[in-house]
Parts: structure tokens; C-alpha cells; sequence
């Protein structure tokens, strides 16, 4: 009997070479990571992100393409694709932080920008990417493991998280033989960490690295290891990855 080829199998020297990949939020934090993690194992990379002066000097950094704007405007995301090469490898979705609040605090326009941002941004994605993403590719999108708790002021963003891996099974059967993959991540320590807990920083990595089974902060470098994994290994797909340091599995 002769086995399939795996990915391990098949593996030698940098595991992206010659390889294009999107990384849409690639001027910061995950997707920045992520992005210097695929240049590293000899990808070619492409990000976009809002701020064009950050993003330069992440283009810079690792020769990379780039493309400054506002993901959420669909129309400009369809140009975006539509001028990217004829067949590219993979996409990783990142982009705006989360949206949380009490219901009678619930301001329902931020509500709808978020319904964009984290449902309706990798749907596009998954429209324009079907006919650019070559068969094996991957599309990566990000969620998190935050929203599966039951708390006052979680409604709206348990919602949310509960619709991404039912989003990333379907559209693995619809886009088949791309695959599509979900990263759920709890705490990571990124910019965006930052300017949501302020001077409440350090205390909450703090406390992570008292109570968290593997007794350190999950950092983007993590997470960036994971992406480029579910990037290369050709089986899996439909799937979500809880990347977390087992923080689900300890309260606070
Ligand atoms: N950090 C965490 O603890 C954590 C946990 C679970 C899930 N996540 C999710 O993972 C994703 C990335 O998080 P992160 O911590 O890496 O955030 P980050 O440090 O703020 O980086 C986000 C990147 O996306 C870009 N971006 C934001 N909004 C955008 C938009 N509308 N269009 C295009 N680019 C946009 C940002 O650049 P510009 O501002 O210049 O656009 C930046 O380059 C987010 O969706 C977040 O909700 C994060």
C-alpha cells in the first residue's frame, strides 16, 4: 500500500517558498506577526491595513506590497482583489478589535459596523478569494474564544463568536478545495490589548501568567505559528483552533 503524501512528509527548507500571502489588517499585532512568520519561511506577502504610514513601515520592513484601506468598505476590498495576481496562496483576515457592551448601553450603529467587520468581511473575502486562492490554499479567519462565556454585556459579541465556526464549516464545504480554517484566540498581547486595557495592562499579564496552565502570555508570535501551520498542513479544513493558553479552562 502506498501512503498520500503528507504535509511533514513532504517537508524541507522554508515551508512557504514561492508562495503569496494576503494578509488583509497586516500592519499590526496577529496579522503583522503572521505576515513576518510567512517571510520568514520564504513566502511573498501583501498587506493592507487603514493606517498607511504604520503600514509602510511594515511593507519596509519585510518587502512586502502593500495597500492602505478600510477593509469594511467592500467596494474598495473588491478592487483590492481584483487587482491582486491571478493566483495566490492564501489570506489571513484580521482587522477591527471587538464590540461589547450592556443592552441598554448597546449602541446599535457600532453593533451593525461590528456585524461587518468580524460576519459580513470574511464572507467578502470568501466571494473574491474563491477564484484567486489556488486548490490546497487556505482562507484564515480570526475569532475568539472570549465571546463563549455567558456574562451580562456578552449577548451581542456571543453571537458573533458563535456564528464564525458555522461560517468557516460551510463556506470549507462551498469553497472546497480551498480550505478555510478558523483561529478562536483568547488573550494575545498586541496593540490592540493595549489600547483596550490602558494602565490596566501589565496587571492583566500579570494575572494571566499566575493563573493560565501554561503560565505565560500568549504573545502574536503564537498565534502567527499557528496561522502559518494551518497554512501548510493540506489536511485540515472547516476547523476552529482555540489558541487560548487555557484560559477557558480557568476563571477570570
Ligand atoms: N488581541 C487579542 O487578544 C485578540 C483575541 C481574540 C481575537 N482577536 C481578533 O484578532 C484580530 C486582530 O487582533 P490584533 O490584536 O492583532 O489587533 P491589532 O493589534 O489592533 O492589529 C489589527 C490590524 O488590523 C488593522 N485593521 C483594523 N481595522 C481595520 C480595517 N477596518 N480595515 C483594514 N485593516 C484594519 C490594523 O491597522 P489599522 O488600524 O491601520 O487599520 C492592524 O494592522 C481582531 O479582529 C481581534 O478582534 C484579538
Amino acid at each position: 500500500m502506498t501512503a498520500e503524501p503528507t504535509a511533514a512528509a513532504a517537508r524541507h527548507g522554508p515551508e512557504l517558498a514561492g508562495q503569496i500571502v494576503v494578509v488583509i489588517g497586516g500592519g499590526a499585532g496577529i496579522g503583522l506577526e503572521t505576515a513576518r512568520r510567512a517571510r520568514a519561511e520564504g513566502a511573498d506577502v501583501i498587506l493592507t491595513a487603514r493606517d498607511p504610514d504604520r503600514l509602510r513601515r511594515a511593507g519596509l520592513e519585510l518587502g512586502a506590497r502593500t495597500a492602505a484601506f478600510d477593509a469594511t468598505d467592500f467596494e474598495r476590498l473588491g478592487r483590492f482583489f481584483a487587482e491582486l495576481p491571478a493566483t495566490i496562496d492564501h489570506v489571513l483576515v484580521t482587522g477591527p478589535g471587538p464590540y461589547y457592551a450592556p443592552l441598554r448601553e448597546l449602541d446599535v450603529a457600532k453593533a451593525r459596523r461590528d456585524v461587518e467587520a468580524h460576519l459580513l468581511l470574511p464572507v467578502q473575502v470568501a466571494r473574491h478569494a474563491a477564484g484567486k486562492v489556488r486548490p490546497g490554499g487556505t482562507l484564515l479567519f480570526m475569532g475568539g474564544t472570549g465571546g463563549r462565556r455567558t456574562a451580562v454585556g456578552l449577548a451581542f459579541i456571543s453571537a458573533l463568536t458563535a456564528a464564525l465556526p458555522a461560517l468557516t464549516k460551510n463556506l470549507a464545504l462551498e469553497l472546497a478545495p480551498v480550505r478555510v480554517n478558523l483561529i478562536a484566540a483568547g488573550f494575545v498581547d498586541t496593540p490592540l490589548s493595549a489600547a483596550i486595557l490602558g494602565d490596566q495592562l501589565d496587571a492583566r499579564r500579570e494575572q494571566l501568567r499566575a493563573t493560565l496552565p501554561i503560565r505565560r502570555v500568549v504573545g502574536p508570535a503564537d498565534v502567527a505559528a499557528l496561522a502559518v501551520h494551518l497554512m501548510t498542513n493540506t489536511a485540515v479544513t472547516g476547523a476552529t483552533f482555540d489558541i487560548d493558553g487555557g484560559e477557558q479552562l480557568v476563571a477570570g
